[in-house]
């Protein structure tokens, strides 16, 4: 039986997180980066919105690729050749990919996440299921930058990028991404899972589900921020707020403070109006043929998209 490789590229300190975070929290409009929800409660969390029955994303998205995973498997033997290495960004659990393990029959697993810890237990599961298979698993923020190491693209590869995920760049750092991706999949393809425009009404029911788990989610990164920044947050003081930016294309969600009050962290402080709002995410919603203009204009040459009935969710195949 082979054994998990593990390496972290680059592993950002929490005093230069800190540091991001209390930037956000003094900006005339006070915004914190979404990448602060996961935090080992956080990420349970999100979890748990991906089982409600308003959250839709995960489940529509799991049932294409389900549905159409045969034709998938071929188009993505055809642009790559046979075994290619399968390389999955923000892979976390690594369930998702390991579904396309039988189909593909990757001959290298790639498990890329912001924190090489999270992969370890993931990877030492799936290596006893796969003893013959190489497993990587690598530390990187690839929303700053996609580079792998020289050794990992040294053959077509399948880019995994399910979730839609990429709901949460606007559009010149999706486009960024997207070309990172390319040069990456060397030749290969990108398999990615993008979320549709819909009604808003379904649309802010995702995002403002009637259990609350949502809030709770959103409210954690408060938190989150005590523990990082050493700040006195109070959660009962801020409410939830999600709603659909129709011009923007974008789920926007915030916290808002209930009452004027003011948080104090080490080395700042912020004081807040009734009312007054912290920025902690986009969630882009794409038309179809603008997100196959933006593979294009990534510079993919050949796509291809799945949808489910609705049309709500896309899963994409990009090559070229
Ligand atoms: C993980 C970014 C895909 O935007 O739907 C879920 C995160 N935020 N509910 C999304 C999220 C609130 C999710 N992504």
């Amino acid at each position: 039986m082979k054994t998990p490789e593990f390496l972290q590229i680059h592993r950002v300190e929490d005093a230069v997180l800190a540091h991001e975070a209390a930037e956000g929290l003094r900006a005339t409009r006070a915004h914190v980066s979404p990448k602060f929800f996961y935090d080992a409660l956080g990420s349970r969390l999100f979890d748990a919105i991906t089982e409600l029955p308003e959250y839709y994303p995960t489940r529509t998205e799991a049932a294409i690729l389900a549905q159409n995973g045969a034709a998938i498997a071929d188009a993505v033997l055809c642009a790559t050749g046979p075994a290619p290495a399968l390389i999955d960004l923000g892979a976390g659990s690594c369930a998702k990919a390991a579904r396309l393990f039988g189909p593909l029959v990757p001959r290298r697993y790639v498990a890329v996440d912001i924190s090489v810890d999270y992969l370890r237990q993931a990877l030492a599961t799936l290596q006893r299921e796969h003893p013959a298979m190489s497993l990587v698993g690598v530390g990187l923020d690839f929303s700053t930058r996609l580079a792998l190491p020289a050794a990992l693209t040294d053959g077509p590869s399948l880019v995994f990028y399910p979730g839609s995920s990429i709901g949460n760049f606007a559009r010149t750092e999706a486009l960024r991404l997207l070309r990172e991706a390319r040069r990456t999949a060397a030749g290969g393809a990108l398999l990615i899972g993008v979320d549709f425009v819909k009604p808003a009404a379904v649309l802010e029911a995702a995002y403002d589900d009637a259990l609350g788990v949502t809030a709770a989610f959103n409210l954690n990164l408060l938190s989150h921020l005590n523990r990082l920044l050493g700040a006195d947050f109070r959660v009962r003081d801020w409410r939830h707020v999600a709603f659909f930016d129709a011009d923007a294309s974008r789920i926007e969600m915030h916290l808002e403070a209930r009452r004027r009050l003011t948080v104090n962290w080490a080395g700042g402080e912020r004081q807040f109006d009734a009312g007054e709002r912290i920025h902690t995410e986009n969630s882009a919603k794409w038309q179809p043929a603008a997100f196959e203009a933006l593979l294009r204009e990534a510079g993919y040459t050949g796509v291809r998209r799945w949808t489910d009935t609705q049309g709500w969710f896309g899963v994409f195949l990009a090559t070229g």
